[in-house]
């Protein structure tokens, strides 16, 4: 192991966004050695590296980052020279049915990991580095006008958004307190493969491909600001590589939308694909109760990214939902193994009540 140049432990590789991550690092850097430690919860499935897993630069650890002796004990084994954390309870909803789970997980969990890798860096600093991957919903929610800069004050109101931003604090207190290299990145929405299917998109798209209704929170008018999934990954190797210690990024593509809009597009992409009349899907659509405190508006304003390291999106989203739908249509399967047994007690409680 010591013939590699950097050994990275990625928390959460087996979730959405850290598989993307791991294969893009896995396949681009054979001379790093990448290390997933996620701990499997309902969201982490194995299945999303399947093409990834013979790999003689990488290796999964099956682990909990609440776990102190057991992150420790990798730490002593790999000795990593960098961590790049995603690891997260990352659902809005579940968040307001059992917010304590995203105080675990997001917050001690992210503290502990920080406190581990000082304990293991301190004496040398020298080229180590802890990403810490966050989200816009830190900033709060926006009115009309108006995009979250790095600048914009934190103003958390979901127990998710709470405790990302509480992780990012500890994060920047790291930096500022014991010196420790970090760098942060709070990105917008994410779409695209191996998205976890209770997230509006792939759930939408699920429930169309088996006629079921299709649950509009509220009046369809909330706002995301939708990223595809490898620009994503794009973004945190560039940061990654060349981003300044102690500094955050924002990562967006200014691609705003109102959910009914998006929910609209799907149906007629996948009336399209599945033979069906026009207009067919649209009519699954049931607008419910909607979600507490549902901030209204996110908006990335990511010239920063662009200016000093010159990311930009790659992908227009009418092409990237095309691929997604493909994606979820040729999936059947890997959509089948997520959905089983947990997540159809969830669903059940969430959308029996609305
Ligand atoms: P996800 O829910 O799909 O995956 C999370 C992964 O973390 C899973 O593999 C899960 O098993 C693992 N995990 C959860 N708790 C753990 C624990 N205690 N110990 C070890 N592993 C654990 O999430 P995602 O959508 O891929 O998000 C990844 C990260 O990116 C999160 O930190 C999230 O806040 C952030 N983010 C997500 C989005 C988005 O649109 N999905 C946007 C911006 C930022
Ligand atoms: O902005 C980044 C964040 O985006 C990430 O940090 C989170 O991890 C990620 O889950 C996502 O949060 P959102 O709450 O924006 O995503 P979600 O897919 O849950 O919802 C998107 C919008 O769609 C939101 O306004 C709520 C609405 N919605 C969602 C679901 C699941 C519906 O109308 N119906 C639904 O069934």
């Amino acid at each position: 192991m010591s013939d590699f140049a950097k050994k990275i432990m990625i928390t959460g590789g087996a979730g959405f966004i850290g598989s993307h991550v791991v294969r893009r690092f896995a396949e681009n850097y054979p001379q790093y050695f990448i290390v997933n430690v996620d701990a499997l919860t309902y969201a982490g499935n194995l299945e999303n590296l399947r093409d990834v897993e013979h790999f003689s630069n990488y290796r999964f650890e099956k682990a909990d980052i609440v776990d102190e002796k057991g992150i420790t004990a990798l730490f002593e084994k790999f000795r990593f020279d960098a961590v790049i954390h995603l690891a997260a309870e990352s659902h809005v909803d579940r968040s307001i049915l059992n917010p304590l789970a995203f105080v675990r997980t997001n917050v001690l969990g992210t503290a502990s990991l920080l406190n581990i890798a000082l304990k293991f860096w301190k004496a040398s600093f020298a080229s180590k580095l802890f990403y810490h991957v966050s989200t816009d919903e830190v900033y709060g929610s926006l009115g009309q006008t108006g995009f979250f800069t790095e600048q914009t004050p934190y103003d958390p109101r979901s127990p998710y958004s709470a405790s990302k931003a509480s992780s990012d604090h500890f994060v920047m207190a790291y930096h500022h307190t014991y010196g420790l290299p970090v760098v942060l990145s709070n990105c917008s929405n994410n779409y695209g493969s191996n998205h976890f299917p209770e997230k509006l998109i792939p759930l939408m798209i699920n429930n169309i491909i088996h006629q079921k209704p299709l649950p509009v929170y509220g009046k369809g008018e909330n706002v995301r600001d939708w990223l595809w999934v490898d620009d994503h990954a794009a973004a945190i190797d560039i940061i990654f590589h060349r981003g300044k210690i102690g500094e955050k990024y924002n990562i967006g593509g200014f691609n705003e939308w109102k959910n009914i809009d998006i929910v609209h597009l799907l149906c007629s992409i996948m009336d399209r694909k599945l033979d069906r009349e026009p207009g067919t899907s649209a009519k699954l659509i049931q607008y419910v109760v909607d979600r507490p405190g549902h901030d209204m508006r996110y908006a990335i304003d990511p010239t920063k990214l662009n200016e000093e390291l010159g990311w930009k999106p790659s992908l227009q989203f009418e092409e990237g939902l095309e691929k997604t739908v493909d994606w979820y249509l040729n999936n059947e399967d890997w959509v089948k193994h997520v959905t089983s047994g947990d997540y159809q007690k969830y669903y059940n409680l969430l959308y029996g009540k609305r």
